[in-house]
Formats: C-alpha cells, sequence, structure tokens
C-alpha cells in the first residue's frame, strides 16, 4: 500500500511540474493566447482597377442631375450572368424609369443615362487593341485603321481605357463616388450605362495618362479631321453636358461605323441630339 502511495505521489508531482514548465514555456514564447482567428494575413480583396480616368474637372456648365442611389456597399464579385439570379446584392441597381437598351449587339446602340445595359449583356467578340485593352472586333478593326492613318500622318496614340466589364465600371464608379458624391455622375457612367461597357468607346492618349487639352494638341486636331472617316466621334463634347450628361471628355470616342459617324459629325450634333432622344 505504502508502495503504491508513493507512486501515486510521484505521477502526481511529475504532472505538477511538467505542467508548470509547459505554462512557462508557453509565457515566455512571446505569443500569449492568440487565437486562431487573428491571423492578420487576412486578405482583404480590393476590385481589379485597371481602367482610370483622370480627376474630376470643374462641372461648370452640368445641370441639375440626381445622384444615384447607391446602396451601401456589399462585395460585388461574381457580377451574375444569369437575369437577376445574383446572390448578393447589387449596389448598384438599375434606377427607376431608365430604359433598358434593346439592342446592344448593334453598333449603332444608344447607351447613356437614359438607356441602360441589359444586367447581363456583355460582348461576344472582343479583340485586344493593346495595353491591356479590347474592343468588339469592328471597332477593333477600325481602331487600328485609324491609327495607322494616324501614323501615316506623324501621330501615334493608344486605347488606354477599352471595353470594361460591369465589375470595373462598378469599381470606378464607387471610387468618384467616394471623393465627391455630387461630381461623380458627371465624370463617370453609373454601372450598365457606360459605353465602354458597351466595348465600342475608347480612351486615347499620345502616351498613357488622358490629356484635357488633347484637342488641342496636333493629334487632337487631327482626331477633329478625320476620326469620323474610320468610324468614331467624340462623343462628350465641350458645352454639351446639359445633353449628354457628362463633362467635357477630349479623350473618348466611340464607334458608330463610317456612315453613321460621318452623319453625326457633319451635323454637329451629339449622338442624343442625332438620335432625337433629349
Ligand atoms: N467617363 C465615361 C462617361 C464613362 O464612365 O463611361
Ligand atoms: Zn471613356
Amino acid at each position: 500500500m505504502d508502495r503504491k502511495k508513493k507512486i501515486g505521489i510521484g505521477i502526481a508531482a511529475a504532472l505538477l511540474i511538467l505542467t508548470a514548465g509547459v505554462l512557462i514555456w508557453h509565457l515566455s514564447s512571446g505569443d500569449g493566447g492568440k487565437a486562431p482567428g487573428d491571423n492578420p494575413g487576412t486578405e482583404e480583396v480590393s476590385p481589379e482597377e485597371k481602367d482610370e480616368e483622370p480627376e474630376a474637372e470643374e462641372n461648370s456648365d452640368g445641370k441639375d442631375e440626381e445622384t444615384p442611389q447607391a446602396e451601401d456597399g456589399e462585395s460585388t464579385e461574381g457580377s451574375g450572368s444569369s437575369g437577376s439570379s445574383q446572390n448578393m446584392s447589387d449596389p448598384y441597381p438599375r434606377p427607376e424609369g431608365v430604359s433598358v437598351v434593346s439592342n446592344p449587339d448593334s453598333i449603332t446602340a444608344l447607351v447613356n443615362k437614359s438607356n441602360f445595359l441589359p444586367d447581363d449583356w456583355q460582348p461576344s467578340d472582343l479583340v485586344s487593341v493593346g495595353g491591356g485593352q479590347s474592343l468588339r472586333a469592328e471597332a477593333a478593326a477600325a481602331f487600328e485603321e485609324l491609327k495607322k492613318a494616324a501614323e501615316a500622318d506623324g501621330y501615334t496614340f493608344n486605347v488606354i481605357s477599352g471595353y470594361r466589364t460591369k465589375a470595373t465600371q462598378i469599381s470606378l464608379y464607387s471610387n468618384y463616388m467616394a471623393q465627391d458624391p455630387e461630381g461623380a455622375p458627371y465624370l463617370s457612367a453609373y454601372p450598365r450605362s457606360s459605353e465602354h461597357e458597351l466595348g465600342l468607346a475608347m480612351d486615347i492618349s499620345p502616351d498613357w495618362s488622358l490629356h484635357y487639352d488633347l484637342l488641342e494638341t496636333g493629334l487632337g486636331k487631327w482626331m477633329t479631321a478625320h476620326a469620323h472617316e474610320y468610324g468614331w466621334i467624340l462623343r462628350y463634347p465641350e458645352g454639351k453636358t446639359n445633353v449628354t450628361g457628362y463633362v467635357f471628355e477630349a479623350w473618348h470616342y466611340r464607334y458608330l461605323g463610317k456612315d453613321l459617324a460621318a452623319k453625326v459629325k457633319n451635323s454637329g450634333l451629339t449622338l442624343e441630339e442625332y438620335y432625337g432622344s433629349v
């Protein structure tokens, strides 16, 4: 019996020493009490943002306009591909009262603040135009033709923003809204109302940044004289904010095809005015 007692006491003492040892080691190792879930390496995924547009110019000739409603942002990843079957709520739902473009595949479709692209539409014929940008096939071919003609006259330029996914437009628009909720709608299109989402618009530059004075440069003057011959029009001209809803963008060209581009250019009207939709 005594012997068993001795053994019992011995085991108890050994356990006590072991426990104390572990406790001392744990405290001295410097990670006391950190729970597994505290890992600071948790990824914060920010939306992809390749396209950038310049800071706001004053909307000097801007008209009063409703600021589109933006709900508190939830993740916008995985934007739906089949109608309204999105699981996550859309931070930029289509505003009430706007129309949905019925012919988004058409080269001459009108996309603007009153005419939104269908939620699940996207171009099926995108072609690279360099610099990580793409355009619909016909517009890409017209861009190459335009670029070659400009180069023959001594001007070079790049497409610094072409086709944009809905996710990219959401990211851009959100950034503008975060900086200046009142000015943002004059500078950036509400998601699903951008011609960039249509795949028929390009922002051009002689380098890789946007230039407000582009039209005063040799390249800009050349574009003013010739862009329509290749199917392109300057879409947001100076002094037309009350019609287009956007400040002057010296860099944003829209592909319409040669016939319509020449007609719109020669009319001196914006696309909205030409279509009689204002
Ligand atoms: N900046 C032009 C209006 C766009 O976002 O499509
Ligand atoms: Zn643009």
